[in-house]
């Protein structure tokens, strides 16, 4: 579609998105020049970003494939993003067929595109407007309750998201929220940039976000470890992305240049 159509439907093209940066360091084609000017401008400074985004999306299919070899059926993806490979649904159902996916995003272009690619599929999935900064509209929106059974376990993905809600919006309440929803059983899988390590990395993300559709707030590993309150870490706990029960060698030395660390949490 033009930038003309989408600007006619109401969408800004001209304010960077933080789901249409992520397409185009991901190399997608669902972005618009105020966003490649953005992403260009953090990958100048920042060129890890661009593997960061890859081993993120590694790491989202390493945790859905582990979760449906445990015998989880059903996703709850918080912050979906554009759709690209290996999309949460794809990546359950070749190991569950009938498992079922509730895709939440509140940018009107992910769920344009969530909305198309899926219209062929079968009905095990769906597609939700909601913002996670209000988790009890999301838990109470009836194309939730009808699609998801929440008398059985939910894997509950955050995956490069919670980094976008800001300490104003109190991410534990929002986390604990869901978390008292779900039964015992289930899990919840997070990914989070860190400002640990890299500092100058972190000053450059942040101010480049700070002109984008939501502020970027990078955590320590210590506050981020506190997200899974009232879940047990699976093995190996929290990690950089690659460390994460790899498939394969490592790609590289030090993996702190994955930016972003990642765990998996089971509800007792
Ligand atoms: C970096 S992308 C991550 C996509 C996917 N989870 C992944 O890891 O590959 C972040 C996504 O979160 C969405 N997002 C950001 N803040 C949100 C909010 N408050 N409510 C719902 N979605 C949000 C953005 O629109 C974007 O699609």
């Amino acid at each position: 579609m033009a930038d003309e159509e989408w600007t006619h439907r109401g969408i800004d093209v001209n304010t960077p998105s933080v789901a249409r940066l992520y397409d185009y360091y991901l190399g997608g084609k669902d972005n618009f020049p105020a966003d490649r000017l953005a992403a260009e401008e953090i990958l100048a400074s920042v060129p890890q970003v661009r593997t960061a985004a890859r081993e993120n999306r590694a790491f989202l299919g390493r945790a859905v494939r582990f979760l449906a070899h445990e015998g989880v059926e059903q996703f709850l993806d918080i912050g979906t993003g554009l759709p690209t490979q290996g999309n949460v649904h794809e990546v359950a159902q070749e190991i569950i067929p009938e498992a079922r996916v509730a895709y939440v995003d509140h940018d009107p272009i992910v769920l344009a595109h969530a909305r198309a690619l899926l219209r062929g599929a079968k009905g095990e999935v769906t597609v939700v407007s909601g913002d996670l900064r209000r988790p009890e509209e999301i838990l109470g929106a009836s194309e939730i309750h009808d699609h998801l059974d929440f008398s059985k376990p939910v894997a509950l993905l955050l995956v490069a998201i919670m980094h976008f809600i800001t300490e104003a919006d109190d991410p534990r309440r929002i986390i604990a929220t869901l978390r008292d929803a779900l039964p015992s059983g289930s899990y919840l899988v997070l990914s989070h940039g860190t400002h640990d390590l890299r500092r100058e990395a972190a000053r450059k993300g942040t101010e480049v976000y700070r002109r984008a559709s939501s502020p970027l707030t990078l955590r320590s590993r210590t506050d981020i470890r506190q997200l899974f309150d009232g879940f047990d870490l699976v093995r190996p706990g929290l990690v950089w992305l690659p460390e994460w029960r790899p498939d394969d060698f490592p790609l590289y030395d030090d993996p702190s240049e994955a930016l972003i660390v990642c765990g998996v949490g089971r509800k007792p």
